[in-house]
C-alpha cells in the first residue's frame, strides 16, 4: 500500500471512529435493553474460510447445527432466482450451488433477523427482509461491475443486507418513538432518516453502524451502514471498490 493509500484509509477509518462515538448515537443506543449477539457460526465459517485448505464439507456441517440457518439456505438455493433444474434438499449441495462467500453473507444476515421479534406494529419483517436482501443483490453486482475482487463484492453483499438493520432495532426496541418518527416523516415529507434524527437524536444508518462496529466486522462494511444515507459524510470520494483500509475496525465504545 503506498502512503496516499494509506493516509486515505486512516482518514477514513478515523471519520468513521468520530461517527461512532458521538454523543447522541451513544445515549440512544444505551436505551435499548440489550444489543443482539454476534453469531457464533459465523465465526465458525470464518475460521474455516481462512484455514489453509478450507472445505466446504465442513462449513456445509457447521451450517447443518442451525435449524434456522439451513432451511434459510435451502428455501434461497431452491427459489426461482436460481433456477436449478431439480430441488436440493441437503446443505453441503446448497452450500456448492451457493457458494462460501453467499454462505458467509447469509449465516450473518439469518442470525440478525431472527435476533428479532417478527411482530412489530407497523413494521413488516417481511418486507423489510426482501428489500435487505434486492439491496445486498444489488450491491453486490454493482461492485463486481467496478472490478471488485470476491471479498470487495461479498462486504457490498453484507452491507446491503445489514443496511438498515439500526431500523428493525429501532421499531422492536423503542416501538412508539419509531411510530412517532415514521408519523414525523411522512407529515413533513422528511426522509425518515432525517425524522429519526428530529425524534431520537441519531439515525437507524448510526444505530446499524454502531452494531456492526461492535462486533467487529470489516470497516468497509462498517462506512458503509454508517453514511448509507449521507454518503458526503463518507471521506471516501470515488464510486467502486473501496480503497484498500484496515479489514478490522477496534471501536473504543464498548
Ligand atoms: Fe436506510
Ligand atoms: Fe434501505
Amino acid at each position: 500500500m503506498d502512503l496516499k493509500t494509506l493516509r486515505e484509509a486512516l482518514t477514513r477509518i478515523c471519520s468513521l471512529d468520530h461517527f461512532l462515538m458521538d454523543e447522541k448515537l451513544r445515549t440512544l443506543v444505551g436505551r435499548f435493553g440489550a444489543l443482539p449477539s454476534f453469531p457464533a457460526l459465523y465465526v465458525e465459517v470464518m475460521n474455516e474460510l481462512a484455514a489453509a485448505e478450507p472445505s466446504i464439507v465442513r462449513i456445509a456441517e457447521i451450517v447443518a447445527q442451525d435449524p434456522a440457518m439451513t432451511a434459510k439456505m435451502l428455501h434461497i438455493v431452491n427459489s426461482a432466482s436460481f433456477g436449478l433444474p431439480r430441488r436440493i434438499s441437503n446443505p453441503l449441495e446448497a452450500v456448492q450451488y451457493l457458494g462460501t462467500g453467499l454462505v458467509r453473507s447469509l449465516v450473518l444476515s439469518v442470525h440478525v433477523f431472527s435476533s428479532f421479534d417478527r411482530k412489530v406494529e407497523g413494521f413488516s419483517i417481511d418486507e423489510f427482509e426482501e428489500h435487505a436482501l434486492r439491496c445486498a443483490r444489488l450491491a453486490r453486482a454493482l461492485m463486481e461491475s467496478q472490478g471488485a475482487d470476491t471479498v470487495g463484492a461479498e462486504d457490498a453483499y453484507i452491507a446491503g443486507m445489514l443496511h438498515d438493520i439500526g431500523k428493525l432495532m429501532l421499531a422492536t426496541s423503542l416501538p412508539d418513538h419509531y411510530q412517532e418518527a415514521a408519523a414525523c416523516a411522512v407529515a413533513h415529507q422528511l426522509p425518515l432518516y432525517a425524522a429519526e434524527t428530529e425524534v431520537f437524536g441519531a439515525t437507524h444508518a448510526g444505530v446499524g453502524a454502531y452494531l456492526l462496529g461492535l462486533w467487529g466486522l470489516p470497516a468497509p462494511i462498517v462506512e458503509a451502514v454508517a453514511f448509507h444515507h449521507t454518503p458526503s459524510r463518507s471521506d471516501m470520494r470515488s464510486f467502486g471498490p473501496p480503497v484498500p483500509m484496515q479489514r478490522s475496525l477496534t471501536m473504543r465504545a464498548n
